[in-house]
């Protein structure tokens, strides 16, 4: 389902400035997927360019590999109160907006427990899966999702920061 900026399936429409869209090369074939808006996204309509933002550029550029050549986007597309965690049905109220944006891409990134959870439909800890790769079927098409750590995470621990940077280097060498 194409994303429709005046969106009002779940709750979240009540209280967000704006519906935040994906960014970055929306046909790369790599996407990185967070969790929701923060608040500094909610005000200028794209995806990470708070403090976390600030950090993905960071490993992303450190990397080589900088965020115009990827997409980025997030589980669900409108801030949650007080930033807390989306709401099983908020994530499932989203989910067609998502699963559009994913179609054509060849490796899904999913950032954090909130992406991983949602795309995998179980439990994960991401500190023991970060970096293994699992196969999901979206819309009758098998695609590969590396699970990795939430940029948010990585602010303070270093176990974190070295494994997303892993993983952009996988997807650098990869793809790019
Ligand atoms: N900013 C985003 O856009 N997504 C997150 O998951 C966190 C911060």
């Amino acid at each position: 389902m194409e994303l429709d900026l005046q969106c009002e399936r779940c709750r979240l429409s009540q209280r967000r400035i704006q519906v935040v869209p994906p960014s970055g090369d929306l046909r790369s074939l790599v996407v990185f997927v967070g969790e929701g808006p923060g608040e500094k996204e909610d005000q200028k309509g794209a995806p990470f360019v708070g403090r976390a933002g600030k950090m993905l550029d960071r490993l992303l550029n450190e990397e080589g590999l900088p965020r115009e050549r990827i997409m980025i986007t997030n589980t669900v597309k409108c801030r949650p109160p007080d930033n807390r965690r989306p709401l099983p049905d908020e994530m499932q109220a989203c989910f067609p907006y998502l699963e559009q944006e994913l179609q054509d891409r060849q490796l899904i990134v999913a950032m954090g427990r909130t992406a991983c959870e949602n795309l995998l439909g179980r439990a994960v800890k991401v500190g023991q899966e970060a970096n293994t790769y699992a196969s999901i079927e979206l819309m009758g098409k098998k695609k590969e999702v590396l699970l990795t750590y939430h940029p948010s995470a990585c602010l303070y621990n270093l176990k974190a920061r070295e494994g997303l940077r892993a993983s952009i280097r996988l997807v650098r060498e990869r793809f790019f």
